[in-house]
């Protein structure tokens, strides 16, 4: 692993250091700071000539801000000869928006992928893409991980009686699906709809919930609504009670506060962002560990599809 070096921008240095550790390596020399005017500026300072070099930033927020510094470092590798460049991003912002789904509208994820080509990077180290045809907007190698073997086996750590996987709508049946499988354990659905950009309202429950104890399983925690007014929806319909499990913790507002110990047992969610203290009633477990080991693989260009679920 010589001739690999892993390089962290400022978004979750705490992940990148973990990442760098299960590989037995320190993390590479790299300088970032800031113009007085809030311009975004570094110097790579040892030499990356011909090596294989990895780049950690989830574009979390402050996401402007982070993908931003992801496009430069990329541009500042660029021009210093590394052999090979990858964007390692744990949590891949601006996803939501992949598609018109009304007239005159922006579809950020494939600007963002075109961003990262155009700046430098060769190929593309990710988990939980909002959506999996994501990939299909790089004309790149994209490795896309989930988060999925290390929250189900905590789950079944848990040894969770008359367990009943959620998919808090319909996009999520597939992932749902998955973990139910995974989990021995049954299946409903939420009937989601968007009322507004950050509102959203719950109509039915597909499926049987009664006296089930409820995991609510999606790719990310924004507001908190989604989760919230699941969980009123599955507890209305007879659920024991409510576990909410998401690998990507963007975390808007006083979410501590809306997802209270009241509503749910458990919240379940992963290192892909930086969170700051959490009631004790929040997990998180770490992936970087499975992160790790993707890099490994692409390093040594061994299969990385075992990783996958
Ligand atoms: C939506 O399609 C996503 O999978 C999440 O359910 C949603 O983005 C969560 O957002 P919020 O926590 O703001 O409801």
């Amino acid at each position: 692993m010589n001739d690999c070096l892993i390089f962290s921008g400022n978004a979750n240095p705490e992940l990148s250091r973990k990442i760098a550790e299960h590989l037995g390596k320190g993390l590479g020399k790299i300088n970032i700071y800031r113009f007085i005017d809030g311009e975004i500026c570094l110097q790579i300072e040892e030499n990356v000539r011909g090596k294989d070099v990895f780049i950690i930033q989830p574009t979390c927020p402050p996401v402007n801000e982070n993908l931003m510094e992801l496009l430069i470092t990329l541009d500042a590798f660029r021009r210093a000869s590394p052999r090979r460049v990858t964007a390692v991003l744990p949590y891949y912002g601006y996803a939501r928006q992949d598609r018109k789904d009304k007239p005159r509208v922006p579809i950020t994820a494939k600007l963002v992928a075109n961003l990262l080509v155009s700046a430098g990077a060769d190929r593309i180290l990710t988990m939980d893409l909002h959506t999996p045809q994501i990939q299909g907007f790089f004309d790149i190698p994209v490795d896309h991980l989930f988060a999925a073997p290390v929250i189900v086996d905590y789950l079944k750590s848990k040894n969770i009686k008359n367990p009943v996987v959620v998919a808090p709508d319909v996009g999520g049946v597939k992932t749902a699906r998955a973990f139910a499988k995974r989990l021995n354990a049954g299946l409903a659905i939420v009937d989601k709809r968007r009322i507004g950009p950050d509102q959203v309202e719950t109509v039915h429950v597909i499926g049987d919930v009664k006296n089930c104890e409820a995991i609510i399983i999606d790719d990310l925690i924004s507001t908190g609504n989604t989760m919230v007014e699941a969980a009123y929806k599955l507890l209305d319909e007879g659920a024991a009670s409510v576990y909410g499990a998401c690998t990507h913790a963007v975390f808007s507002g006083d979410i501590a506060q809306k997802l209270n110990a009241s509503l749910f047992k458990e919240v379940i969610i992963t290192d892909t962002i930086s969170t700051s203290s959490l009631p004790s009633h929040f997990v998180k477990l770490s992936v970087s560990g499975l992160l790790a080991e993707a890099i490994r693989r692409i390093h040594l260009e061994t299969s990385v599809s075992s990783l996958f679920i």
